[in-house]
């Protein structure tokens, strides 16, 4: 017989047991649900060992990280290091218009920032009380990602990992090997959820949308620019904030606004302009594997547009995406 409550003490003994009374424990919290359950249960069962790290790569959506961080210390009391490497992700990525190699270089430079993070956290740690090795990583890993036994496509990872039958899961960070810890492995979403409940988490995290490891950066076709990325956003944060204004947030699984490669042509005032064009799509989805388009009225939608090509500079068009998945994916890459 199946509680809730058994897993949240069970799964917070087994933890301690894994990590013992020294070793540290690196893991990403992105804001998304998993994440942050995963990061509860780390602090309820090793204090200040764990280490909660954001790492901002320039393509997350308008204030996210400020609010991730807000929240995260308000109502969990962790306390998130944020890392501002959005140059450093655009600088690597320009020019790179193929979707896989987006995710394969957005996913090493999260490696490599998060080995640096390790080191870091080793050397402030030494001569306090809790002074350790960096051993473990902590990964959102749900069970359909473990069945997929690859979770670099799953809603929360960011970094591919191996599932060794019958063994730990093991994760290379360039030069360091870290265990791979996964409160979450046994779960599908909708249990994340309740147990992000019981554990007293605000509704606002528990109820959040999947937002991709790489961020806006596959939500945009083409090259991923600063420009790129700062329209895509501001018309991201419209869509969502009337999504939200008009009580729809949660019937819908996944929402963004994303941008075309293409321009076309539109007229503001007495002039054409050659403006970009957005492409907004919203999806209802039990299990992310298959999805349906979200049916809004017309003229909601007729509203999101003209508040996009009114507020954000440079665009022109603003389309609605009518694929279902399969034959589209939620992403646009
Ligand atoms: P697709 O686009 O494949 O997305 O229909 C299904 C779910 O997976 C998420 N997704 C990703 N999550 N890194 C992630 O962390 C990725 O590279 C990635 N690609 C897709 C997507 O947001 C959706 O929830």
């Amino acid at each position: 017989n199946w509680q809730m409550g058994d897993f949240v003490q069970l799964e917070i003994a087994r933890i301690r047991d894994l990590v013992g009374d020294r070793a540290l424990v690196l893991g990403a919290c992105s804001g998304g649900v998993d994440s942050t359950v995963g990061a509860a249960l780390m602090r309820e069962a090793i204090g200040d060992r764990f280490k909660a790290i954001f790492i901002d790569n320039g393509c997350m959506r308008l204030n996210e990280r400020d609010e991730v961080k807000e929240k995260l210390a308000q109502h969990l009391g962790i306390n998130l290091t944020v890392v501002d490497a959005g140059e450093l992700f655009l600088s690597r990525l320009e020019g790179v218009t193929d979707p896989e190699k987006k995710r394969k270089i957005i996913g090493s430079t999260f490696i490599d920032l998060f080995e640096k993070e390790a080191i870091r956290i080793e050397k402030e740690a030494e001569n306090t009380p809790n002074s350790g090795k960096v051993e473990w990583f902590l990964q959102g890993t749900l069970y359909p990602d473990v069945i997929e036994s690859l979770s670099f496509r799953g809603p929360s990872a960011t970094i591919k990992t191996h599932h060794n039958v019958g063994g730990l899961p093991e994760t290379r960070l360039t030069g360091l090997l870290l265990q791979l810890i996964e409160p979450l492995r046994l779960l599908f979403k909708d249990e994340v959820r309740a147990i992000g409940r019981q554990l007293g988490i605000h509704e606002s995290l528990v109820n959040r949308h999947p937002f991709p490891g790489p961020g806006i950066a596959i939500r945009i076709l083409g090259d991923v620019t600063k420009e790129r990325v700062e329209i895509a956003r501001k018309a991201d944060h419209i869509f969502i904030s009337k999504i939200k204004e008009a009580g729809l947030y949660d019937q819908i699984s996944q929402a963004y606004a994303g941008l075309d490669t293409n321009r076309s042509v539109g007229v503001f005032g007495d002039q054409r302009v050659w403006g970009y064009i957005i492409i907004l799509r919203a999806v209802r989805t039990k299990d992310f594997m298959s999805a349906e388009v979200f049916n809004f009225d017309h003229s909601f939608l007729a509203d999101v547009s003209r508040t996009i090509c009114n507020q954000v500079e440079g665009v022109a068009r603003v389309v609605y995406d009518l694929t279902s998945k399969p034959p589209g994916t939620i992403e646009l890459e």
